[in-house]
């Protein structure tokens, strides 16, 4: 299994920076193809090895073909063409999942439905028999890309998606997607090595995504079942050797993680999720007012604060959320100083009743909704006046 390819990582838009960050910290040397599109050269297993161990991807794939293609009949016979009897077994289900970018149509579920017909036909021609098909990515999936004049297809190896980590099973509002989290985190620098404060936690997945961080766990190893395993290159014996070895990394402590939210269903959604996914030891958690939330003690690495309130679009309501941001504000001027304050929010004008200086303004999506991750400097007394000129972050605005 030494022959290399070049795969491809595909991550939610505003994530891509966070996924070459972690692809390098793991050897790769990844390249940007598109805002959502990272590749790399590796094997097959290393490509395997990545489901297990990348926290901001959502698929990772393994290129089968590629060619020119301007109409949906050259799309078909073109993937007719792919030895698929050589890939796939008649059991598992067969799912087609397109991108299309291209003039000569504007539906990928036309292209889906075109491929999917291709390689049963194929299938049935070769072995006499097709496998099931249907839109669930419980089986195989293939992934099939249109831009322009050219068209690639993909094993998926993921099959669902890496965000479904499988320790969320109890939502509750407007909980954030896993892989979105981790990318927060990542951009907040956060590394275990400081308190990690999350009041308004919701469900959880912050301070769940900040555990498995902070300790050094995998977090594909939650998961029994990935796209690899529907295709006929899985080895079982090979899969558990990598799942062994992504293991046996050494696991460390993570300085105190702190999650509280004033709604005790969500923290009982939140800690059932938490023992879930096997970090429910390495979190504090609270029903509280935000406000009321505790706060350790921080040491030379500093702490991070991060808040996800609702912001207005899909929940809540406008008013009332003002008065909540305001709040907001105060507790990162009054209570961390010297803290690193983070605001996660969908909303611009609400983010402004915070009423403090931003650091950084990193964007991100939730879903279609674009969103700020807001940094705050909260300054303790002593650091105040620490850039000549420059009024310092966690001031009021002028
Ligand atoms: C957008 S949700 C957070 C979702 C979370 N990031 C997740 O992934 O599940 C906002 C949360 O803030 C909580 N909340 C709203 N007002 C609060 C308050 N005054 N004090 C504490 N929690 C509050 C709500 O109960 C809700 O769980």
């Amino acid at each position: 299994m030494t022959e290399t390819r070049a795969i491809r990582v595909s991550c939610s838009r505003g994530m891509a920076p966070y996924l070459t960050q972690e692809l390098s910290a793991l050897g790769h040397a990844p390249r940007e193809l598109a805002p959502t599109a990272l590749e790399l050269r590796g094997t097959l297993h290393d490509a395997w090895r990545l489901n297990l161990q990348l926290r901001t991807a959502l698929s990772v794939l393994w290129p089968l073909a590629s060619f020119p293609c301007s109409s949906p009949d050259e799309l078909f016979e073109a993937t007719r063409a792919v030895p698929w009897e050589e890939h796939l077994g008649l059991e598992s289900n067969l799912s087609v999942v397109s991108r299309v970018d291209t003039p000569t149509i504007s539906d990928p579920r036309f292209a889906n439905l075109r491929v999917k017909d291709a390689i049963v036909d194929r299938m049935r021609d070769q072995l006499g028999d097709r496998p099931p098909s249907g839109p669930e990515r419980t089986g195989a999936v293939v992934r099939a890309y249109w831009w322009g004049n050219q068209a690639q297809l993909f094993a998926d190896l993921s099959g669902q998606k890496l965000s479904d980590r499988g320790y969320r099973k109890r939502p509750h509002m407007a909980p954030l997607r896993e892989t979105l989290a981790a990318g927060l985190l990542l951009a907040a620098g956060y590394d275990g090595a400081q308190p990690f404060v999350n009041p308004m936690c919701g469900s959880g997945t912050l301070a769940i995504e900040a555990a498995l961080i902070g300790s050094g766990r995998a977090p594909g190893l939650l998961r029994s079942d990935y796209g690899l395993q529907h295709w006929r290159s899985y080895d079982a014996e090979a899969w558990q050797e990598i799942r062994r070895e992504v293991k046996a990394a050494p696991l460390r402590t993570p300085a105190p993680i702190v999650a509280t939210d004033h709604n005790p269903q969500a923290i009982e959604a939140a800690r059932h999720n938490a023992q879930t996914a096997g970090v429910e030891a390495l979190i504090e958690f609270g029903v509280c007012d935000f406000t009321e939330t505790p706060i350790p003690a921080v040491g030379e690495a500093g702490g991070v604060v991060m808040l996800n309130p609702e912001y207005g679009l899909r929940l809540g309501d406008t008013a009332a959320l003002a008065a909540t941001y305001n709040e907001v504000g105060d507790l990162f001027k009054q209570h961390f100083k010297g803290w690193t304050g983070f605001l996660f929010t969908g909303n611009a004008e609400l983010a402004k009743k915070v009423g403090l200086r931003t650091s950084r303004r990193l964007p991100f999506f939730n879903g279609d909704i674009e969103c700020r991750l807001l940094r705050y400097e909260l300054y303790a007394g002593s650091k105040k006046q620490k850039k000549q000129g420059q009024a310092p972050g966690g001031e009021p605005r002028a």
